[in-house]
C-alpha cells in the first residue's frame, strides 16, 4: 500500500486538480454540453479516423475551468492516440520541445497548454513542426553552422489558451481547427453535477444539485468544487443533511451569492460603481483599484461578469450596468441616451 508521506495539508489547487483529474470525462458521451463542438468534433475525428490518419491541429480557447484539458483528452480517447502533455511556460529552451517533438509516434496527440506563453524562439520551432512535420535543427556555430532538417511522425497537435489574442497569427494560422468553449447553462450544469456526485458518492437530490448549478459561475470546475465544499459543510454543521437549503447556506457561507458571483466578482463591480461612478473605466485602473492582477481580472473575472450582463466592454472602458447595479441593491444612475 502507498503510504501518504505529506506533511502539511494539500494546498487548495492541489486539491482542485486532483479533483479535475477524478472527475474528468473520457469519451465525448461522458463530455456534457457545447453541443455545436460535439457535433463537429464527431465528425471531424470521424473523418480522420476513415483516413487513417492523424487528425488536424486543434486549438481550444476559452475561460478557466470550462473543459480545456478534458476535451483534449476526450479527443485522443476518441482517436485511440497517446497524449503526451507539456504547457508553454515549461518548454524554456528549443531543445526541450525538439526532445519531445522527435518522440512522438505515428499519430500521438501533444497537448500544450497555456500556448500562448511559449516563448517566441519555441514558437518558431513549431511552425515547421506543425505544417511540415519536420524540425530543423542548427548544428554548430558561427560560419561552420549548417541547418539538418529531421523528418516528424505525424502528430496531432492540440493547443489550450484562455488567451486567444496573445497568439501570434501565424500560430493561429496553423491549427486547423479552433474551437471556443464559452460558459454552460444551467441544464448542462446540473447534468454536470449530476455525473459530479454520482461519481464521488454523494448522494444528492436533483434540486440541491440545481441550487449548485444556478450559483457556480457556469462553470463545471466550480460546480464540482462548490459540491464538495457542501458536502463538507452539510457533515460538520448539518447532520449530513443535503437538501436544498442546506445547500443554500453552505453556499452563502462561501460567499457566493444567488447569481453565482464570488467576493471578487462583487468587489470588482463594487469598485467600478462607487470608486469610478460605473465607469467606464480601463482594465489597468481597475485592476489597480480592486488590487486584482490584470490576467486575473480579464481572463477569469471579466469573461464571466460580460457574459452575465453587469460589465460593458466599450471603447472607452469597462462600464457597469444597470444589472449590476441592481444585483448589488444599488439605484442605477439617470443616465442620457448614450452608450447604455
Ligand atoms: N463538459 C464537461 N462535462 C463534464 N465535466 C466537465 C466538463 N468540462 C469540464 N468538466 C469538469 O471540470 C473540470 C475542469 O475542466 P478542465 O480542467 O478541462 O478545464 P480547463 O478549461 O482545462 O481549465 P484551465 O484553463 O484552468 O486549464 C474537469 O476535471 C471536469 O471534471
Ligand atoms: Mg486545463
Amino acid at each position: 500500500m502507498e503510504t501518504d508521506v505529506r506533511l502539511s495539508a494539500p494546498e487548495p489547487q492541489e486539491v482542485d486538480r486532483g479533483l479535475d483529474v477524478a472527475l474528468r470525462p473520457k469519451t465525448l458521451g461522458d463530455f456534457i454540453g457545447q453541443s455545436k463542438i460535439k457535433e463537429n468534433l464527431r465528425i471531424f475525428l470521424e473523418a480522420a479516423k476513415g483516413r487513417e490518419e492523424a487528425c488536424e491541429h486543434v486549438l481550444l480557447y476559452g475561460p478557466p475551468g470550462l473543459g480545456k484539458t478534458s476535451l483534449a483528452h476526450v479527443i485522443a480517447n476518441e482517436m485511440g492516440a497517446q497524449i503526451k502533455v507539456t504547457s508553454g511556460p515549461a518548454l524554456e529552451r528549443v531543445g526541450d520541445l525538439a526532445a519531445i517533438l522527435t518522440n512522438l509516434e505515428e499519430g500521438d496527440i501533444l497537448f500544450v497548454d497555456e500556448i500562448h506563453r511559449m516563448n517566441r524562439s519555441i514558437e518558431e520551432v513549431l511552425y515547421p513542426a506543425m505544417e511540415d512535420f519536420a524540425l530543423d535543427i542548427v548544428i554548430g556555430k558561427g560560419p561552420m553552422a549548417r541547418t539538418l532538417r529531421l523528418d516528424l511522425k505525424r502528430f496531432t497537435l492540440i493547443g489550450a489558451t484562455t488567451r486567444l489574442s496573445l497568439l501570434s497569427a501565424p500560430l493561429r494560422d496553423r491549427f486547423g481547427v479552433t474551437y471556443h468553449l464559452d460558459f454552460y447553462g444551467v441544464d448542462d450544469m446540473r447534468d454536470i453535477l449530476k455525473r459530479s456526485s454520482q461519481l464521488l458518492q454523494i448522494d444528492m437530490s436533483t434540486e440541491a444539485l440545481e441550487v449548485i448549478a444556478h450559483r457556480a459561475r457556469r462553470t463545471p470546475r466550480i460546480g464540482n468544487r462548490l459540491l464538495k465544499r457542501v458536502r463538507d459543510y452539510a457533515q460538520v454543521i448539518a447532520n449530513g443533511n443535503l437538501h436544498a437549503d442546506t445547500v443554500h447556506q453552505a453556499l452563502s457561507s462561501l460567499e457566493i451569492d444567488t447569481r453565482g458571483l464570488d467576493e471578487a466578482d462583487r468587489r470588482t463591480l463594487k469598485s467600478l460603481i462607487e470608486k469610478f461612478e460605473g465607469g467606464p473605466v480601463g482594465l489597468n485602473t481597475l485592476a489597480a483599484a480592486t488590487a486584482e492582477e490584470m490576467e486575473t481580472l480579464e481572463e477569469v473575472i471579466e469573461p464571466f461578469l460580460l457574459q452575465e450582463g453587469l460589465l460593458l466592454r466599450t471603447p472607452r472602458g469597462r462600464v457597469a450596468t444597470d444589472a449590476a447595479y441592481l444585483h448589488l441593491g444599488l439605484k442605477p444612475p439617470e443616465r442620457q441616451a448614450t452608450i447604455l
